[in-house]
């Protein structure tokens, strides 16, 4: 039988292989979830973060958002994911774009911040957290990240959207089921759906959720 800590990292592991091989044999562009402008979660950064803020976007993946954040004088970036793969794609097309970025290659059930963040970014990612448990660490590492005034932004399927990505399972979520997630000390202060158009030109239903400690 797995000691608890070997079944950690082994169900990490799993995840991790998936999303390499993902981002291994697909084209970053043509994947489902992919913007040429990530719109949304850029006016939702612009509202809420000064151009010094502290930024961390968990699950990255190969996402433009960085790009564009640089882009607009944001300087204080840091990039979380599993995939060490995805991670390289975006610091080669950054280059020395960023060479302030930090890139961080961790599952973020397991992430210790050692500094703390202005805002929390996540753009489908807490969708695929399946157990209860996983959704409260989860809750656990946003708080430890982020600064006593942060804010986090989520983006999850909405209801009636995909139950499915990137051949995973996921959980679609709106604002009442988001708030049942949430712990007693966080609230929710803005949501809203909206439409990704897919690089194949399909639509997919999502949310957004702004959350910040009461
Ligand atoms: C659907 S993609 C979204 C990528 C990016 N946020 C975007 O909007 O293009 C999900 C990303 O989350 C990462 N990921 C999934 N589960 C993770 C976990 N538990 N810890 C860290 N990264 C994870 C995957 O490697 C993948 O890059």
């Amino acid at each position: 039988m797995m000691a608890g800590h070997e079944q950690k990292f082994s169900s990490d592991r799993v995840r991790q292989l998936h999303w390499d091989t993902i981002f291994e044999t697909k084209d970053y562009r043509q994947v489902l979830w992919h913007q040429n402008s990530p719109t949304v979660s850029l006016e939702l950064i612009r509202s809420y973060a000064k151009k010094d803020d502290s930024i961390i976007d968990v699950g990255c993946g190969a996402s433009l958002l960085a790009d564009n954040l640089i882009d607009m004088g944001y300087k204080n970036i840091s990039l979380l994911d599993t995939s060490k793969i995805s991670l390289d794609i975006v610091k080669n097309r950054l280059g020395s774009k960023l060479e302030t970025a930090k890139y961080i290659c961790s599952d973020i059930m397991h992430f210790e911040p050692t500094e703390k963040f202005n805002i929390w970014h996540d753009r489908a990612v807490f969708h695929f957290l399946l157990l209860k448990k996983e959704r409260v660490r989860y809750f656990e590492v946003l708080k430890e990240s982020l600064t006593s005034d942060g804010v986090a932004i989520i983006n999850t399927f909405a209801l009636g959207g995909q139950t499915e990505c990137a051949g995973l399972k996921i959980v679609q979520y709106d604002y009442e089921k988001i708030l049942q997630e949430l712990p007693s000390d966080l609230e929710l202060i803005k949501h809203e759906n909206f439409i990704h158009i897919t690089p194949k030109e399909s639509e997919q239903a999502y949310s957004y959720f702004v959350i910040k400690r009461k």
